[in-house]
């Protein structure tokens, strides 16, 4: 189903920099009198939220398959609750972090099949797809550089070889998506938020978008 409103997803790995840009995007349009909304997965509303908090929380331990469902019932919730709504209002929805994720962390990182994922993404979003998916890739370099001062939650505890086996998800799956973008997020912040107004630029976001 095509909405009035358009969708824009924030995807890559920890600490790459997509709050720093979806935050600054929100900004810019809102500044030119888009009417925005800016939300977040895991959560995005009370209940995902609550989901949110079980999934980062360092002491649990948590399977795959688990982990997985934990996800994408949040995703659901988010989505039939938040998304869909603004989407029908007209509104520009900016997320970080939404299926891809699945797939790279679940899918690539945990080594579920990609299958029982795209079934579990399908379902849990009704099939809304994104209007643009910007996935940031950072060298691994810069993990530490970018998140020295943060405690880490349970998802960041994962290790290099880990984090190694997402980036080539996350690349392997935007291959395959449409509307999906891969921004080189190694370089300075002003630089990246220029590409990422081309990006929206080239695949006419603003275009017949609500304004407040
Ligand atoms: N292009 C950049 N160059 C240098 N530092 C950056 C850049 N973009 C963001 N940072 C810094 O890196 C840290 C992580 O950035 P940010 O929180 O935006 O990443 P994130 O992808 O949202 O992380 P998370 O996966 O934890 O949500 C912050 O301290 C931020 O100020
Ligand atoms: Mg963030």
């Amino acid at each position: 189903m095509k909405y009035k409103g358009k969708f824009i997803v924030f995807e890559g790995p920890d600490r790459c920099g997509k709050s720093t840009q979806a935050n600054m995007l929100n900004k810019y349009l809102t500044s030119l009198g888009f009417d925005v909304v800016i939300t977040r997965e895991p959560g995005g509303d009370s209940v995902a939220e609550e989901i949110r908090r079980i999934l980062l929380d360092p002491t649990n331990t948590v399977s795959p398959m688990a982990e997985l469902l934990l996800y994408e019932a949040s995703r659901a919730q988010h989505t039939e609750q938040k998304i869909i709504p603004a989407l029908e209002a007209g509104q520009i929805v900016i997320c970080e972090r939404y299926t891809m994720s699945s797939c790279a962390y679940q899918g690539y990182g945990r080594g579920i099949d990609m299958e029982i994922i795209n079934r579990l993404n399908s379902i849990a979003t009704r099939d809304v797809k994104p209007d643009l998916t910007l996935v940031f890739l950072m060298s691994d370099k810069y993990f530490t550089e970018r998140g020295e001062y943060l405690f880490s939650d349970r998802l960041e505890l994962e290790d290099e070889a880990f984090r190694h086996k997402m980036r080539r998800g996350y690349r392997e799956v935007a291959a395959k998506t449409e509307n999906a973008v891969i921004i080189d997020a190694d370089r300075p912040v002003a630089e990246i938020e220029a590409s990422v107004l081309e990006e929206i630029k080239k695949h006419n976001i603003l275009e017949g978008s609500k304004t407040v």
